[in-house]
């Protein structure tokens, strides 16, 4: 019943609900926490009252124990990411899914448990069971649809696991206003159990990916099967399979890790395409602060209801931009899309420090001047910068580095967004919104100058082509770096892109 063979609308409809499932958890946990906040405040304190302490949490006690709570998901979810790889090739990555999924409905059903025993420490450690079944997830996601579905409608499927994650931000802003679950902070978590469950359900059916089974499996009957069930009969799958099990022979004479990473740090247009993808994906961080704390920081200017109400029109319409750039994604040159977005962004949040600012001097008005800021941030994250920054790595390396510099950029990424997003909450507790500056708009100024100077275009251009700019612009290259390693590597660039037509 599930099997698409080869129905575009099928697959479609398949994997976007396969995403939207699978990445409840991670969505969904990190956006109730947005509005719900004073539910989630008066828990903690409830709790350390009870427990015998008369006065509860001091406000800096409880900054420092939410800003863990909340970034505590960053540290579970690598480890997630970690484990995955030994998941997915030992187990298949179907179980690496169900087990995601068992995990993921473990870490929701401690959490309740947690809130009715009142119990924050038992909460966290909840939550980062939690939080690592979702960096198992969505790493085995993106293989899966890579592996899995037909290289026509691949786009629109790793398009849906971004917009998929927007999507379910809306409901669990939705869900933590204090007119649904806000206050009801056991429901609230509780109501993950049933995208948990359903998640199961629509896993169980589905078929391992016909390159585990045809590589890690050595089982090219089941794996014809599963290449017929995800993309039918006239995907010529015969053919397809032979050249997997070319493509995997390629990749075992492939260089060692610690091998790649140092070739990429000395090579300079390997480097150059290392440092952009993490400049660039840099510029997005503040999306976490938005995404953690806006309702928190409307406070300090609107009643609790209308900060709520607030930041729930800015995910929506950080959504519908997410909607709307996709689809125009393609109409524009990359950098300047980038470049665009990443100077109206950082603009936003010049202006939310202005008018928060004005509005605690002056008052009056300027206040709506910081709802106005949010929503302009929401927008050119939503339509370009968010999704480009994600994706714009991939698209200026060689086939060959292009999964170890992606890989780093993430490593850097998630390291940075920890630092960064954690210091938040006690930086503006001790400076007010002025932490902004050191914390964002300093960092942004920098990516977007070293961005400006050193990307290439991208958009309508072979990777060899981009690459090859990387390389000419690189003033470190000099006649002896022309001499045969560069020109072999030339040659395997091209291969690469031989490799990627077939
Ligand atoms: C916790 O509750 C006490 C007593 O109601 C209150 O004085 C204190 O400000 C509260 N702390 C926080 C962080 O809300």
């Amino acid at each position: 019943m599930l099997a698409p063979q080869g129905n575009p609308k099928c697959l479609v409809a398949l994997f976007g609900l396969l995403a939207i499932l699978t990445n409840f958890q991670d969505s969904y946990s990190n956006s109730y926490a947005n509005t719900a906040y004073n539910g989630f405040r008066n828990f903690f304190n409830d709790s350390y009252i009870e427990r015998g302490s008369p006065h509860g949490l001091s406000k800096w006690s409880f900054t420092f124990l939410w800003s863990f709570f909340l970034n505590i998901w960053t540290f579970g979810f690598l480890a997630g990411t970690f484990i995955t790889p030994y998941l997915t090739d030992n187990y298949g990555r179907k179980m690496a899914l169900i087990l995601s999924a068992m995990v993921s409905l473990l870490g929701t059903s401690l959490s309740v448990i947690a809130v009715l025993v009142k119990s924050p420490e038992f909460l966290l450690v909840a939550r980062t069971i939690a939080s690592s079944s979702s960096g198992v997830s969505f790493n085995t996601l993106v293989v899966f649809i890579q592996e899995a579905v037909p290289t026509n409608v691949r786009g629109t499927c790793s398009f849906l696991i971004e917009t998929s994650f927007l999507f379910i931000n809306v409901f669990g802003f939705a869900f933590g206003l204090d007119v649904i679950l806000g206050h009801y902070i056991d429901l609230l978590i509780g109501v993950g159990l049933i995208p948990g469950i359903l998640a199961l359900l629509i896993m169980f059916p589905l078929k391992e990916t016909p390159k585990f089974l045809l590589i890690h499996k050595n089982d090219n009957k089941a794996a014809l099967e599963a290449l017929i069930f995800y993309q039918g009969e006239r995907s010529n799958p015969k053919k397809q399979l032979e050249t997997m099990l070319l493509e995997a022979k390629e990749d075992k004479i492939d260089i060692p890790l610690k091998k790649a990473l140092i070739k990429v740090i000395k090579v300079g247009h390997l480097r150059k395409a290392l440092l952009l993808g993490i400049l660039s994906i840099q510029l997005i961080i503040p999306v976490w602060t938005m995404l953690y704390l806006s309702s928190l920081l409307l406070e300090a200017h609107f009643s609790a209801k209308v900060s709520q109400y607030t930041s729930f029109a800015y995910i929506v319409l950080e959504c519908s931009a997410g909607i709307v750039g996709a689809s125009i994604v393609e109409n524009f040159g990359r950098k300047r899309m980038l470049l665009t977005s990443a100077v109206v962004n950082t603009l936003a949040i010049v202006a939310y420090i202005a008018f928060d600012r004005l509005a605690f001097y002056y008052g009056g008005w300027f206040k709506y001047g910081c709802i106005g800021s949010l929503f302009s941030y929401g927008i050119t994250y939503g339509a370009a910068l968010g999704p480009i920054s994600v994706f714009i790595s991939t698209e200026l390396t060689p086939q060959k580095y292009r999964s170890i510099i992606q890989s780093t950029v993430l490593a850097v990424n998630t390291i940075m967004q920890f630092i960064i997003t954690f210091s938040v909450l006690p930086l503006y507790n001790l400076l007010d919104i002025w932490a902004f500056i050191p914390l964002f708009v300093i960092p942004a100024i920098f990516c977007i100058s070293y961005i400006a100077h050193a990307m290439p275009e991208t958009k309508g251009r072979e990777i060899y082509e981009i690459v090859a700019e990387l390389r000419g612009n690189d003033s470190s290259t000099t006649l002896s770096t022309l001499s045969s390693e560069a020109i072999s590597e030339q040659e395997e660039d091209k291969k690469d892109i031989a490799d990627l037509k077939l």
